[in-house]
């Protein structure tokens, strides 16, 4: 089936598009825009871009089949998609939990996923995906940035990127998507967690109301999508996103 794709000069938001489309769009219509004056990360953050530079982009997909518990699921096959679009140019990233796409140290994507349900099931995400392609130079405070370019010492077209990119999320989605999705879920977690930036590596975190640096290491995501923390000593804690800071540069 041809992708419907939806291209804008200069809009707020592509995820605000999406929203404002959310009664009569197609599953999986993408809205993507040059520009976007009000760009949205996660936290309550800004997202910026130069203009023309990067794909900032959203999909609306109704995953209907799916119960609203399992909502990470669709964060799962989106970062998965997108590390193995970046595979195709023979680069590994690592998937920063719950959905940052680093290249060591440096993150080259940013998602911001957000879920309509009806009942006990999904009924609309809208996946909000900017992917750094062109853009050489970025703004002090944005953290550890890079791009593709930086990354394979080309320049890419934004559009053709784009159907790239979406072509490998759709794969997964069109398996996720589906009554016995079970099966799926097993194979998209074990991925997850293979693909996971410091899975069983030592580093250095901060919990978000506190001044104390700890060292851990990441041994799994719990039932509620959780970042699991094991210290030196052997005790274990959970964290929701708002909870734990990754100290990069420690
Ligand atoms: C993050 O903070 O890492 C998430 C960034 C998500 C940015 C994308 S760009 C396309 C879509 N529209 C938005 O306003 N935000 C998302």
């Amino acid at each position: 089936m041809a992708l419907e794709i939806k291209w804008f000069e200069t809009i707020d938001s592509t995820n605000y598009e999406a929203f404002r489309q959310i009664e009569t769009a197609k599953d999986f219509t993408t809205y993507a825009a040059k520009f976007q004056t009000s760009g949205r990360g996660q936290k309550g953050n800004s997202w910026e871009s130069a203009v023309g530079k990067n794909l900032t982009f959203s999909i609306l997909i109704r995953p209907t089949l799916l119960k609203a518990t399992d909502q990470f699921l669709v964060s799962q096959i989106v970062a998965l998609g997108i590390v193995k679009y970046l595979e195709s140019f023979k680069i590994k990233a690592k998937i920063k939990w719950p959905n940052d796409i680093y290249v060591g140290n440096r993150k080259i994507c940013g998602i911001l996923i957000e879920h309509y349900l009806s009942g006990a099931n999904l009924s609309v995400s809208i996946l909000g995906i900017g992917v750094n392609l062109n853009q050489r130079e970025f703004a002090s405070d944005a953290p550890n940035p890079t791009s593709l370019l930086l990354e394979t010492g080309e320049e890419h077209l934004l559009d053709n990127e784009l159907k790239e990119i979406l072509t490998f999320i759709k794969e997964y989605y069109d398996k996720l998507n589906v009554k016995a999705y079970k099966t799926f879920k097993e194979v998209t977690e074990k991925s997850y967690i293979e693909s996971l930036y410091k899975f069983g590596e030592f580093a250095y975190y901060q919990e978000t109301d506190s001044e104390v640096i700890f060292e851990s290491r990441i041994t799994g995501i719990d039932k509620n999508a959780c970042l699991v923390l094991e210290k030196r000593d052997g005790t274990k804690k959970s964290y929701a996103f708002k909870e734990i800071r990754y100290l990069l540069n420690h």
